[in-house]
């Protein structure tokens, strides 16, 4: 995901709906079996979360954490608990895929009726947002099952070599 173009951005979405059959429906198995640059995969290549016994947050759930902190939770609520205006995602997450998730996020989701008025905008030119779509998602991957609490990690793996190059690319912040 890191240092993809301004265009490959604003087609994430369409490339995003192609690859939807790559992943099975739901989020399945979410043990994790590969590592690169920080960020933990499942075996069907999804992001993931890895946490030691002694309970240190691997480096991408971690900056999942703050990022969801920093956009998301105003809306979704502290620890993506939901909130009167937007969905519990620790619930949404039992049932969504990562392509599942990333086109809501990209694409945003409208649902105006009767009963409810809900928007969730798109993000899908908004870097802060997709840059680190898929530690967001092993954030939440890990709030949905339960293997991470409430609140700030209290531990977490060091940021490795190269992430911050990685991020100030994606994000288009000279070094
Ligand atoms: C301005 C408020 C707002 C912000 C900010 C926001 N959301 Fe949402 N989100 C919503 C609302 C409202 C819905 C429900 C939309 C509907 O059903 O019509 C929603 C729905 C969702 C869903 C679908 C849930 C389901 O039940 O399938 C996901 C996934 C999601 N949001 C993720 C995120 C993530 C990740 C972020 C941060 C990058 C975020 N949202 C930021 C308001 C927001």
């Amino acid at each position: 995901m890191k240092g993809y173009s301004r265009i490959a951005l604003a087609t994430i979405a369409l490339a995003v709906a192609g690859a939807t059959a790559t992943f099975a429906a739901g989020p399945g198995d979410p043990k994790p079996v590969k590592e690169t640059g920080g960020m933990w995969f499942d075996k069907d290549g999804a992001p993931t979360y890895n946490i030691a016994k002694d309970g240190t947050v691997d480096w991408g759930t971690f900056v999942g954490y703050l990022r969801y902190n920093s956009i998301c939770l105003d809306c979704h609520g502290p620890d993506g608990s939901g909130s009167s205006y937007a969905p519990d995602l620790t619930q949404a997450l039992q049932q969504l895929s990562y392509s599942q998730f990333i086109a809501d996020v990209a694409g945003g989701i409208k649902s105006v009726n009767t009963a409810q008025d809900l928007v969730m905008p798109s993000f899908a030119t908004n870097k802060n947002v997709m840059c680190f779509i898929s530690e967001i998602y092993s954030y939440l991957r890990a709030r949905s099952t339960g293997a991470l609490g409430r609140g700030r990690p209290a531990k977490n793996a060091p940021d490795p070599k190269g992430f911050d190059e990685a991020s100030y690319k994606c994000l288009g912040i000279p070094m």
